[in-house]
């Protein structure tokens, strides 16, 4: 008798078990991957050499002649000097921390706003440290999602850093079958109005900084990662897109002072993209502007160029010796809400309306010569369930 009742309520309590079991399953399972994509940067001083090693021997990111010799001996030479960069802001990057918290802000947001697309999961993409890209695919492959939105981090394209990380999702699927899951794109956004709204109001948190008498008068420098003009010109889109930021972040502002765009953390002994920022700073003091503000624009979270590069080489060294009597540098996007409300605002428009890989993104630079970038774009035709005759017309 006893027996019977504790064989009957073992049964029960393993049918209930396993009934919980699954509602938490169906509960907790992903519908809608948001694939965050980022370069990363290393969260130790240990992983700098790796890092540097896979920037330096990335041909969509930088072209070196003999590249397979000549980038790990670069990466080698450069790695104490980095170390000591990283070392000096705490001992690593924070873009792990910020795309982290920015992707759990961004999917609770979207499991509000987007029911029918909920729950949704961020899964973090990075191109050069863990976690890397192929990674977050496996994990997603997992999970079992029904849709992915690939949502590249950089908000103004360039064929070396989103591009980089969209051929590295096609290398990937190079000798794999695609999964049973609709893909879909968003390569660029740097003209959205809310990221302009947040540019704008970390420039109004420096601006009020500054005292009344000068406020008007303070210089308010656009700074971005600058790019070799031989990408230039080959057609890049990255500094047009650039500027477009500037120009949307500025109208938002509405205040009169003055402004450009500069380029920054050029790299080897090639030509780049000018006005480099440390010499603006010091040609502007030189002309007799004392009061200034550096605002990354192209990057949205704090990085080794901003807190290392702007922060302790051009506003405590440069900027010092300059002469320039105050200068401060606008925060980064981060966790302002009104960036996360950005983010959301960009995956709800692009759900909405689409399209699932933009006529711009498959269109190649003018003098493009890459087979790489070519087959990148068919296998893009490909993931995102492009029509061959709607592909047709999409091609430049
Ligand atoms: Fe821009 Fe190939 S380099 S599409």
């Amino acid at each position: 008798m006893i027996s019977t009742i504790y064989r009957q309520n073992r049964k029960l309590a393993e049918q209930m078990l396993s009934a919980v079991r699954r509602a938490s399953q169906d509960v907790q399972k992903p519908k809608t991957a948001i694939v965050m994509l980022n370069m990363g940067g290393p969260q130790t001083v240990d992983q700098v050499p790796e890092y540097l090693l896979r920037i330096m021997t990335d041909r969509d990111m930088i072209q070196l002649p003999v590249q397979s010799r000549l980038g790990p001996w670069i990466a080698r030479r450069r790695s104490d000097e980095v170390k000591k960069k990283y070392q000096e802001i705490g001992g690593g990057s924070p873009i792990y921390k910020w795309t982290d918290l920015q992707g759990k802000l961004l999917t609770q947001t979207l499991d509000k706003m987007l029911p029918q697309s909920a729950p949704h999961k961020h899964y973090i993409a990075f191109r050069y440290v863990p976690p890397f890209t192929d990674e977050a695919l496996r994990q997603l492959e997992s999970d079992g999602v029904e849709r992915a939105i690939i949502f590249s981090q950089y908000p103004q394209y360039s064929c070396a850093t989103t591009g980089s990380s969209l051929n590295s999702i096609a290398d990937f699927y190079k000798d794999r079958e695609l999964p049973n899951i609709k893909f879909s794109l968003i390569e660029r956004w740097g003209s959205n109005e809310l990221l302009a709204e947040v540019f704008a109001e970390r420039v109004r948190e420096k601006l009020s900084l500054f005292d009344e008498s000068v406020r008007d008068q303070v210089l308010i420098m656009f700074t971005a990662h600058s790019l070799p003009l031989k990408a230039v010109s080959r057609g890049d889109t990255y500094p047009h897109e650039v500027a477009a930021s500037v120009s949307a972040t500025m109208s938002k502002l509405q205040v009169p002072n003055p402004h450009r765009l500069v380029w920054q953390s050029k790299v080897g002994p090639l030509p780049w993209l000018q006005p480099y920022t440390d010499d603006a700073i010091k040609a502007y003091a030189k002309k007799g502007c004392k009061h200034m503000i550096l605002v990354p624009i192209a990057f949205v979270n704090e990085h080794i160029e901003t807190l290392h590069e702007l922060d302790i080489e051009y506003c405590d060294e440069v900027a010092k010796e300059a002469g320039v009597t105050q200068i401060e540098r606008a925060a980064a996007p981060n966790d302002h809400p009104t960036f996360i409300a950005a983010l959301a605002d960009v995956v709800q428009r692009h759900l909405s309306v689409g399209p699932a890989v933009s006529r711009q993104f498959l269109s190649r630079c003018p003098h493009c010569v890459s087979p790489r970038c070519q087959s990148s774009k068919e296998f893009y035709k490909t993931l995102c369930g492009i029509t061959e005759k709607a592909a047709d017309k999409t091609i430049a």
